[in-house]
């Protein structure tokens, strides 16, 4: 192939790829082989200087390094956003829209509130000529240079009816992958990490030496237009459409919807997705669809009447340590626990923090008494981010990790490889509690009932000194406990004596050995089939397992050397659990598909209709990509459903999957 044909090639795939990545969030190929096609292209065009163009993305490296930033004043003001926080606030802001435009309900199209940064771009007849940061709406600084290493920012617009001057609005931000890539790679290198991606984005776009910024994996999309020359928009769906058309990248997750109600069901659909999504967002911003009412409504000072934004609980906080303590797992890890003034954020109080082990402890230099920031993303343990070391006083104590275990007095010990400390007594009352627990979840025994608490009492009263022992207790050694009813201990017994007829893979996993989570129990069961051969099994014969490397087949292996453990298992088998064999896969419909489940099912719970579509062959997973053959659309199916239909993936509803099942 002539070097000028490879070279349009290699631009057409890196093209086609960064529009997979950036805007359908659907990448087909690895970050790697992204990396060896670009490089390729940089190798060629460094042989053929002469094949080298402005909108090359080889182009997006940087170089400029600059004094300062020019400041730039916007043609047309950039407006910032009113906020509200509830349905009333809502309410009033959409109440005000119909009564001044005399309107029953009013066409919104709501996205997503990025949280990153505001910036202009330029384009002048398709070419993109420069851009600029928000700043205060009026004028901001010149950043051309940082703008154009953004991967997905078209240097070039392509399609029909280009304007001669189009101003877009958009926002710069970091994906959270990307950002977590960045700052693994940044501590590696012993360097501060960034608490979080949009403070980074920011950072990013106000370097001096655009190489810097072409090193940060930044993105773009837009979602507005300033000045625009020789071309109306009768709607904000038509203008987004317009951008894409041209190449720009728009965030393809936007929802028309009309009135409260349907901003309220987006406003839900998309909370719920939040933590799916691969960037951050803090809320949903509403637009009046129409340019004419938009034009009606006008703006106050720095905010237009026609958009707001719909803020969702905030997710970082500020707030001080109080004390630092440990805690106790079930396989004795010792985890450093920050408690917290107690902070009231998004409905919830947030007055604990996990330090994860001692290492991070060390790195992140968390004392107590420091003012730290919090993160509490979605149901996950808060997480201190950062100590803000700039309102330490020096009174702040640091953290003496302890050499013993505070619950039982044992040694602490951590193995060669590992960050983790743990208590080295097996009957550890705190180790016991833990594996109780563990035993009872519902992804394991599914003891319904047992829940931490009375692990805890169980163990302090001396019930039981190991999981078979659950099964030993009677109605009056129960009701010994306190807040123990007769009637809870009855429930109690019988979920007890339902738990015996389980399946073999919860039985393993409820084992709790350690590094077997739900996946790898599963494999096993398939595998061996019966508890005396998994037992029985050399190293050798567990790394032929599925998935299973040398270290968990060790792992395995050790768990079952320790006579403790075997006992345990036969006491298990004695007392009457009966864990049954995984049964025979049976080809049909499912086999060898890979299914997505959405919405909610009337007729079965998820965990029921995952273990049928198993059972039949198939896989289940939780996001829809390019990869899924089947996406199983129950009741206000949301985003999946979009998504799906977007990669025509084949769609099923409750009733045609149950008929499936049959
Ligand atoms: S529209 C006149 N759309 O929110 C409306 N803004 O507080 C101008 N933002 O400065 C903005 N996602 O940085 C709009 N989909 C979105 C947005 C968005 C994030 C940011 C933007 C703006 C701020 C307003």
């Amino acid at each position: 192939m002539k070097p000028a044909d490879r070279v349009a090639t290699l631009r057409a795939e890196l093209a086609h790829h960064n529009h997979r990545y950036y805007t359908l969030d659907a990448p087909e190929i690895s970050d790697a082989a992204y990396d060896a096609l670009m490089r390729e292209l940089v190798k060629l065009e460094a042989a053929h200087p002469e094949l080298v163009t402005p909108d090359s993305p080889t182009q997006r490296v940087g170089g400029a390094v600059l004094e300062k930033f020019e400041k730039v004043t916007h043609r047309q003001q950039m407006l910032s956003l009113g906020n509200v926080f509830d349905d009333a606030e809502f309410t009033e802001f959409d109440d005000r829209i119909r009564k001044a435009m005399n309107v029953e309900q009013v066409a919104y199209l709501c996205e997503p509130k990025m949280d990153g940064l505001a910036i202009e771009l330029i384009y002048e007849k398709g070419r993109f000529v420069g851009g600029s940061t928000r700043g205060d709406g009026v004028i901001g600084e010149d950043v051309t240079e940082n703008l154009k290493t953004i991967r997905n920012l078209p240097l070039e617009l392509s399609g029909k009816q280009i304007p001669a001057l189009l101003e877009v609005r958009g926002e710069v931000f970091i994906r959270k992958a990307d950002f977590k890539r960045m700052n693994d790679e940044l501590v590696k290198r012993g360097e501060e990490a960034f608490v979080n991606p949009r403070n980074s984005a920011a950072g990013s776009l106000r370097q001096l030496d655009s190489r810097n910024t072409a090193a940060r994996p930044l993105s773009l999309y837009v979602y507005e237009v300033g000045v625009v020359e020789g071309r109306e928009f009768a709607s904000h769906v038509e203008k987004l459409d317009a951008l894409a058309s041209w190449g720009l990248p728009v965030n393809p997750r936007r929802y028309e919807v009309k009135g409260f109600e349907g901003v309220k069901g987006a406003w839900s659909s998309l909370l719920a997705e939040r933590h799916a999504l691969p960037y951050e967002i803090d809320g949903l911003v509403v637009k009046v669809d129409s340019t004419d009412l938009r034009a009606r409504l006008g703006q106050v000072s720095k905010s237009p009447r026609w958009a707001v934004a719909w803020k969702f609980p905030p997710e970082e906080l500020e707030t001080q340590v109080e004390r630092i303590l440990v805690q106790v797992g079930r396989t004795g890890a010792i985890t450093p626990l920050a408690e917290l003034k107690p902070v009231f954020v998004g409905g919830v109080t947030v007055s604990r923090a996990t330090l994860h082990n001692e290492d991070e402890l060390r790195r992140k230099d968390v004392r107590e008494g420091d003012w730290v920031f919090v993160r509490r993303a979605g149901d996950v343990i808060p997480e201190i981010v950062k100590v803000i070391t700039s309102k330490r006083t020096g009174a702040e104590k640091e953290f003496v990790f302890p050499s013993q275990c505070p619950v039982c007095a044992a040694p602490v010990r951590k193995a060669e490889d590992g960050a983790i400390a743990r208590c080295t007594n097996r009957a550890c009352p705190a180790q016991l509690a833990g594996r109780l627990r563990h035993f009872a979840t519902r992804t394991a025994m599914d003891i319904d009932g047992l829940g931490e608490k009375l692990c805890e009492a169980m163990v302090e009263k001396g019930l039981v000194s190991s999981v078979d022992g659950l099964y030993a207790l009677d109605l009056e050694t129960l009701t010994g406990l306190e807040r123990m009813g007769e009637k809870s201990a009855q429930n109690l017994l019988d979920a007890i004596e339902k738990s015996k007829a389980t399946t073999l893979r919860r039985f393993i996993y409820a084992l709790g050995i350690p590094d077997v989570g739900e996946a790898t129990a599963k494999a096993l069961a398939e595998h061996f089939r019966e508890v005396p051969k998994l037992m029985g099994a050399s190293l050798e014969e567990l790394q032929l397992v599925k998935d299973i490397g040398p270290e968990m087949a060790s792992s395995i292996r050790g768990f079952f050397d320790e006579g403790e453990n075997r006992a345990v298992v036969e006491g298990l088998l004695k007392a009457g659990v009966k864990p049954a064999p995984p049964e025979i896969v049976e080809a049909g419909a499912f086999s060898g598909k890979t299914v997505v489940i959405t919405g909610t099912l009337a007729g079965m719970g998820r965990d029921e209709a995952k273990e049928a579509i198993e059972r039949r062959g198939g896989k289940v997973s939780g996001s829809v990509s390019k990869k899924t053959d089947l996406l199983v659309a129950g009741e206000e199916a949301g985003s999946k459903l979009t998504k799906a239909k977007e990669l025509g993936v084949k769609v099923l509803t409750e009733a045609e999957f149950v008929a499936l099942l049959k």
